[in-house]
């Protein structure tokens, strides 16, 4: 092995990640005073939170009258009752005024035209415990990550957030189960990095990339999760993916969900807008699974349009042109693009693709991460937190309703900076380093920096992502779902036999690729043996030979350890948090989930 030699940092924290969630958390870190870096791959205002279109949730009543309690009942039946009940009174409740807070800061909120934040229809968004439909959703025209995004970089520097862009974070240091930091590769010019921290913010995202045909930027390649991995600890809830109904079909842009909050709607071969049959009170507004699934089941007998029945069309031609261009320039601009449509004449061709990881790093409320030992099924991780995508709160539970990422992200990355601000004291002493904590990282950097095998990166990535858009798709059976496990163990295996040609160090695209791949195959994995072992249905994984909830057995969440050399999963499980955060509202208990 190659002589490797680190550069050291010492901070109070570090966040890994600079979109939404990371950059929340690390300014408020850095405003409390805790010496702060944040590591990105990529320049922050191109992390994937810019692609957020529609809006974000929390019950102002600009629009009409709203209550949290509303927003939490929908969040909870959106969840199919796998979401934390805890966490998700803790968001709906700080929604309003994380919203403010980025109102304050600068974000260029569509307003109504008595200068109030506007705020649009979304799935699932009701009042009144379900009776209809509601204006809940937040809006920066069709593009408020993206406004999110800058106004928060900017505010992140301000309170002298320190960056570091275009480091690729490799693997956590952990010293007897505690995490002491995080190693990267710096990319322009080769070298290599310890950060050393008394708290580490995993704000990594999701893993969308381990999909054919998703909406996720390719920098969507699960880093946190492979790292968490890596170290020993679970993910949670793995196989729950969200379909998003509306992805530009060839393409998989993402069309967003405000499109139909707007007045837009699906319609079938036969010009049906058969999302009346299956949500007779929300139609369109149903939650993004269960558009899903309508659409599938409109493919699928033989009600799909186009020369292959194989898509779905979505009008927005009957709109006000004014209300395209005011409030949906970002999609008419994707759809003129990418399916060569003009939205004000004809509809757009959509197909679900995939958009979301409901499942990730477990953490509890205050954001830090959660394993299971022995009994104790909340036991923290010293040293470690996560946040946005790449964890799992869990306020989405087996399904994420539209709008709701957004506010998790600055909810849940203000809880982590409210919580550092607790617990890590600035300018602490901290351990020495030992070599053999991160002899591992290098092993495995090194061993991917030479390898010398036949099988290219590309071409294995190609596999998994066909494997897993084929086998654990919006309808699953045991039969795709052991064929899936079958194809991934052979992924996994192949990792041994992967060809890197290019040896150096710096912007050795051919070396990342293969180690965001590496990152994505465990989170693969996981995901198919997590869904084939889950023999029900439950939001966003729907299983043809399971086709009702069971509560009785399966309300609770899957842990699953991912041993790495072998590729071996290990499946366990921890309660749902059926009970509430405060007792200002009651635990909202299960029934059947019908819009
Ligand atoms: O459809 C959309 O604009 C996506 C929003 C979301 O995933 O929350």
């Amino acid at each position: 092995m190659a002589t490797y030699n680190f550069i050291d940092h010492k901070y109070d924290v570090v966040v890994v990640g600079a979109g939404g969630s990371g950059l929340r958390a690390a300014l408020g870190c850095a405003a409390v005073g805790l010496k702060t870096a944040c590591v990105s791959k990529v320049f922050p205002t191109r992390s994937h939170t810019v692609a957020a279109q529609g809006g974000i949730s929390a019950s102002l009543g600009n629009m009409g009258q709203d209550d949290w309690r509303w927003h939490m009942y929908d969040t909870v039946k959106g969840s199919d009752w796998l979401g934390d009940q805890d966490a998700i009174e803790y968001m709906v409740r700080n929604a309003p005024a994380a919203v403010y807070e980025l109102e304050h800061w600068g974000v260029p909120f569509s307003r109504t035209s008595e200068g109030k934040i506007y705020q649009r229809a979304f799935g699932g968004m009701t009042r009144n415990y379900g009776e209809a439909p509601i204006q809940r959703t937040c809006a920066a025209a069709d593009r408020t990550g993206h406004a999110m995004l800058h106004t928060m970089y900017g505010q992140a520097v301000a309170k002298k957030t320190e960056f570091f862009i275009e480091y690729f974070a490799l693997d956590l240091i952990m010293d007897e189960g505690t995490c002491r930091g995080v190693t990267a590769w710096k990319l322009d010019d080769g070298t290599l990095h310890r950060f050393q921290a008394q708290m580490v913010i995993l704000a990594t995202g999701g893993y969308g990339r381990a999909y054919f045909s998703c909406t996720s930027a390719h920098t969507c390649t699960g880093d946190g999760g492979g790292m968490v991995l890596r170290a020993g600890l679970p993910l949670q809830d793995m196989e729950f993916v969200q379909f998003h109904p509306t992805g530009i079909y060839g393409s998989g842009c993402l069309i967003t969900e405000g499109a139909r909050g707007e007045g837009g709607y699906l319609t079938n071969s036969e010009g049906e807008r058969f999302m009346e049959r299956y949500a007779p009170t929300v139609k369109d507004l149903a939650p993004r699974d269960m558009v899903s699934r309508a659409m599938t089941i409109e493919i699928r007998e033989g009600r799909g349009v186009g020369p292959k029945k194989d898509h779905i069309n979505l009008h927005l031609d009957h709109l006000d042109p004014k209300v395209l261009h005011e409030r949906l320039p970002g999609i008419s601009e994707s759809a003129r693009i990418f399916a060569g449509v003009d939205v004000t004449k004809e509809p757009i061709p959509v197909l679900p693709t995939v958009h979301y990881n409901m499942g990730g790093v477990p953490t509890n409320f205050y954001s830090e991460v959660v394993t299971k030992v022995g009994k104790e099924t909340d036991k923290v991780v010293p040293g470690l937190m996560s946040v946005g995508e790449a964890a799992c709160v869990s306020v989405h539970g087996a399904n994420r309703l539209g709008s709701n990422s957004l506010i998790d992200l600055v909810v849940f990355g203000r809880s982590a900076a409210l919580r550092c601000a607790e617990t890590v004291k600035a300018g602490a002493t901290q351990v020495e380093l030992k070599p053999e904590m991160t002899d591992g990282h290098l092993a495995r950097f090194d061993r991917f920096r030479n390898a010398a095998g036949k099988t290219s990166t590309a071409a294995l990535r190609l596999e998994m992502q066909q494997a897993m858009q084929e086998d654990a798709a919006v309808f699953r059976t045991g039969e795709t779902l052991v064929s899936g496990v079958k194809r991934l163990e052979a992924v996994q295996a192949k990792r041994a036999d992967l060809s890197v040609d290019d040896r150096g160090l710096m912007w050795n695209t051919d070396l990342m690729e293969t180690l965001e791949l590496d990152n994505l195959i465990g989170q693969a994995v996981v995901t198919v043996v997590g869904a084939d072992t889950r023999q029900e249905s439950r939001g966003a994984h729907a299983r043809e030979d399971f086709p009702n909830r069971d509560d009785k057995t399966w309300m609770k969440h899957t842990l699953s350890w991912f041993d790495d050399a072998s590729g071996k999963v290990k499946i366990d499980y921890r309660p749902v948090h059926d009970y509430t955060m405060t007792n200002d509202i009651a635990p909202i208990p299960p029934k059947a989930r019908v819009y």
